[in-house]
């Protein structure tokens, strides 16, 4: 009875140090598919040969993040809440921080349509950069980039941001290649100033004549609103016949003055004897048609 107490108490150290055994070589397998992952993602911090941190690293990161939760299934109690600093956990939390940072999973989200609807974009474009001359590329390839970027800000919309590296990456120095090193924007703004500066000067003869015309017409308005404020004392019937009457006045007035000085002249011609009396009594005749 003894002995199989004893011989119990054996094979449970013998089975946990079997266990332990498998969970060191567990956790150096984990060691090493993090060591393959840090090699992929640091050398392929900028794209090797078009190749980029997601597309490369896919099952680097895969096997770690399989190699991992195999340890913490079976080995949790050695490596999970240990000490202070938890290095496997934490270990661990930084390298798949990084891939979630980098989004790269969207890449890969439903089948990678994404990635690889993009891509089709994108190699049209280069195709038509490649194909193209320097001096041309701007005018030639504009539909391409369009549907590239176009692409790109629908994706930024629905993703709400949060794109796969490999896609910002490519978009990122195609827009730097588009508008600093091509600068086809430059151009784009330098044709837009232009034609709305010829649009301007094209309509600037229509704006002026419509603006002195609108100002002309407010103003004979405001005058016109002034008489009518004004309308029970300058009634424009008053003046009309103000002016009737001057105009009918006016001949009168002067045909008679016109023969009454005549008059005066022939009078005085004919009789110098007699002058201021005869020009005071004569003076009446003359008077008299005015105020008819
Ligand atoms: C230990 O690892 C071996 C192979 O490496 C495996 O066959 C065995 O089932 C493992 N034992 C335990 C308890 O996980
Ligand atoms: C965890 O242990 C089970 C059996 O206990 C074994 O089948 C499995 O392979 C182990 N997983 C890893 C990753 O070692
Ligand atoms: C990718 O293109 C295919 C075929 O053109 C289309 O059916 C699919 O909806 C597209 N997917 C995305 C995410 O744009
Ligand atoms: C696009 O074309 C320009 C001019 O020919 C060239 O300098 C540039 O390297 C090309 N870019 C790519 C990504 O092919
Ligand atoms: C885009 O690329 C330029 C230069 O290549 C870099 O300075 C900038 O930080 C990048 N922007 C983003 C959002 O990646």
């Amino acid at each position: 009875m003894r002995e199989l107490v004893l011989l119990m108490a054996i094979l449970s150290c013998l089975t946990h140090a079997v266990v332990s055994l498998n969970c060191t070589k567990d956790l150096h397998h984990l060691a090493d598919k993090q060591m393959y992952f840090i090699i992929c993602t640091t050398t392929h911090a900028v794209p090797v040969r078009d190749e980029r941190i997601c597309g490369s690293c896919k099952s680097q990161n895969d096997e770690m993040v399989a190699s991992y939760n195999g340890l913490m299934q079976n080995c949790s109690d050695l490596y999970k809440d240990v000490n202070r600093l938890n290095i496997v956990i934490t270990t661990h939390e930084l390298l798949e921080g990084l891939w979630n940072k980098a989004y790269c999973e969207n890449c890969f989200e439903s089948g990678g349509h994404l990635w690889n609807n993009f891509t089709v974009l994108y190699n049209s474009f280069l195709a038509c950069n490649r194909s193209t001359n320097a001096k041309d590329i701007c005018t030639e390839c504009k539909s391409h980039y369009l549907n590239m970027n176009d692409f790109y800000t629908d994706l930024d919309k629905s993703q709400k941001g949060h794109i796969c590296f490999d896609i910002q990456d490519i978009m990122n120095s195609t827009r730097v290649l588009w508008s600093k090193q091509l600068k086809c924007c430059q151009r784009e703004v330098k044709m837009t100033t232009f034609l709305t500066s010829v649009g301007v000067v094209a309509l600037l003869p229509l704006l002026l004549f419509y603006g002195t015309a609108i100002v002309l017409t407010k103003r004979r308005e405001a005058r016109h609103g002034l008489l009518n404020d004004q309308e029970p004392e300058l009634d424009a019937p008053s003046t009309s016949q103000l002016i009737t009457a001057a105009i009918l006045s006016t001949p009168s007035e002067s045909t008679a003055e016109v023969t009454a000085n005549t008059e005066k002249i022939a009078k005085l011609l004919t009789r110098p004897d007699a002058s201021s009396d005869s020009s005071d009594s004569d003076d009446e005749p003359a008077i008299k048609p005015k105020n008819n």
